[in-house]
This record gives structure tokens, C-alpha cells and sequence, in this order.
């Protein structure tokens, strides 16, 4: 829809402001999409490296325990390249945009995929606890793999000198939530920027980082954006000096099952 023009009546600025917002929203979503398609080609591209080098090896070692290692380096490598690929093509199919009983436990094992390495590089440990027993989330696998990937980033950006995330999924105790959170030991966040850190645009980076993340102040906007839709929650906890947790509770799948 085009913006409205010339607008002065009560009607036509009510029309703007929802043109306004709309666009405000595709923003936000298209920038935790573009830092997860950053990740994941980033990844892809790490993959090919790894190949390329060890069948190298293999041709150059002909013996056969040389041979043997850089096969199955080569085969763990594609592998993990057959992952990622899934996570675009899924993405990119906008597949599960739409609201369905969710595994939440495999979004959180797809975003590690594509965040392991960047974890490992900037000394940073990832610490999971996930209850078996956590039912499935009325969720859209896509949607929330993004909202992971932001947090996951903003956790990292927060601990330039390395640390840990936890990540936690669990059933809220009555049983009718899920709950997953993001603990990082990171820079913590000032009790007076923590109501602004959901607002569009505000950040407090400088632009993106060396791997062009972060620094549009989009991510937790869209992030709430999609909690909200979700009829879910989230909030955040934070102590300057220790770190920050975030966390999101949402409606679990199938009520019976929650109360059974
Ligand atoms: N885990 C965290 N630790 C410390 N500060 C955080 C954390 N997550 C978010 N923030 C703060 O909230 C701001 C907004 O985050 P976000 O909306 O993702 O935008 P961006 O990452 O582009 O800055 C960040 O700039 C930062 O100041
Ligand atoms: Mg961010």
C-alpha cells in the first residue's frame, strides 16, 4: 500500500500511522532475518573451507589413516552443511510462519548449529538445560529460531571478552507455558536503559560489529513483535557486572496434554 499523501484529517493520519507501523514491522523482521541469513552463509562458507581442506589432504597423504581422517572430517562437514542448508531453505520457504505445535528443543539445536563456531571464536561457552519432559510450543519454528538468534548475538556482543550462555527450556510450573532462557554472564544492562532496550532503533553500538551483526536497535523490537503475536511473554533480568537473562514464556501446544 502506498503511503497516503497530504494528509490532515483525524481519518488520513490514523492511515498513516498504521502504514507507519506496518513498515516499521517489516523492517524489524527483515533485520533478524538478514542477521540470521548472515549467519547461516557465514557458517555455509566455513564449511566449504573445511572440505576443501581436507580433501586436499587426502590427496596429497595417500596412506590410508590420512585418507580415513579427511573422509570423515569431509562427511562430519557435510553434514553439518546439510544442516544449515535446512535452516535456509526452511527460512526461506517460510515454512511454519504459521502458529503450530513446536519442538522447541530442535530450534534451539538448529540455532547452535549455526552459532557454535562463532561462540567458540569469540570464547564464549554455551551451557544448555532442557527439560525432556517440556511439551511442545504453539509456535512458529522459523519466527522463533530468529527471536533465538538475536538474543544469542546480543548475548555474545555483551561479553567481548568471552563468557557463558546458558540457554533453558522448561515447563513454567503450572504447566501451561513453556519457558526458554537466555542467560549470558555479559556487561549486564543499566537499570535506566532497560525500559528503552525493546524500542525500535535504540541501541547502544556503535553499527554492526566485524561480522555485520547487530547495531540497528531492530532486533529485540522484532523480537517482542513476535512474542506478542505469539500471546506470549518476555522479559528481561539484568545486573550490571553480571549479566543479563531474557525470558520468553509461550503458550504450550495442547492444553489437555499441559493439564494432564
Ligand atoms: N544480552 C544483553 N546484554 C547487555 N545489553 C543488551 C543485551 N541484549 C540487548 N542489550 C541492549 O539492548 C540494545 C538493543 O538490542 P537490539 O534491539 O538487539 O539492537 P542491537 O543489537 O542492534 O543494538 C543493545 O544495543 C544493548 O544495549
Ligand atoms: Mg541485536
Amino acid at each position: 500500500m502506498d503511503c497516503p499523501a497530504g494528509t490532515n484529517s483525524a481519518h488520513d493520519k490514523d492511515a498513516e500511522i498504521q502504514y507507519l507501523r506496518r513498515e516499521m514491522r517489516k523492517l524489524q523482521s527483515l533485520a533478524t532475518l538478514g542477521e540470521l541469513m548472515g549467519t547461516a552463509t557465514h557458517e555455509f562458507n566455513n564449511v566449504l573451507m573445511t572440505i576443501l581442506n581436507y580433501a586436499k589432504l587426502g590427496i596429497r597423504n595417500r596412506d590410508d589413516a590420512s585418507r580415513d581422517k579427511a573422509l570423515s572430517k569431509i562427511l562430519a562437514s557435510t553434514e553439518r552443511a546439510a544442516k544449515i542448508t535446512g535452516t535456509i531453505l526452511a527460512q526461506a520457504r517460510n515454512r511454519s510462519e504459521s502458529l503450530e505445535p513446536t519442538d522447541l528443543g530442535s530450534i534451539i539445536d538448529d540455532s547452535l548449529v549455526l552459532l557454535e563456531r562463532e561462540m567458540r571464536k569469540y570464547r564464549i561457552v554455551i551451557e544448555t538445560d532442557i527439560a525432556e519432559e517440556t511439551p511442545h510450543a504453539m509456535a512458529s519454528g522459523n519466527q522463533i529460531q530468529r527471536v533465538l538468534l538475536n538474543l544469542l548475538i546480543n548475548a555474545r556482543q555483551a561479553m567481548p571478552d568471552g563468557g557463558t550462555i546458558l540457554i533453558k527450556l522448561h515447563p513454567s510450573a503450572e504447566k501451561s507455558w513453556v519457558e526458554l532462557t537466555v542467560r549470558d554472564s555479559g556487561s549486564g544492562i543499566p537499570r535506566d536503559q532497560l525500559p528503552r532496550i525493546f524500542d525500535s532503533f535504540y541501541t547502544t553500538k556503535t553499527g554492526p560489529d566485524e561480522s555485520g551483526k547487530g547495531g540497528t536497535g531492530l532486533g529485540l523490537a522484532a523480537c517482542k513483535e513476535v512474542i506478542d503475536a505469539h500471546h506470549g511473554r518476555i522479559r528481561v533480568e539484568s545486573t550490571v557486572g553480571r549479566g543479563t537473562a531474557f525470558v520468553i514464556r509461550l503458550p504450550v501446544a495442547d492444553k489437555q496434554q499441559a493439564a494432564a
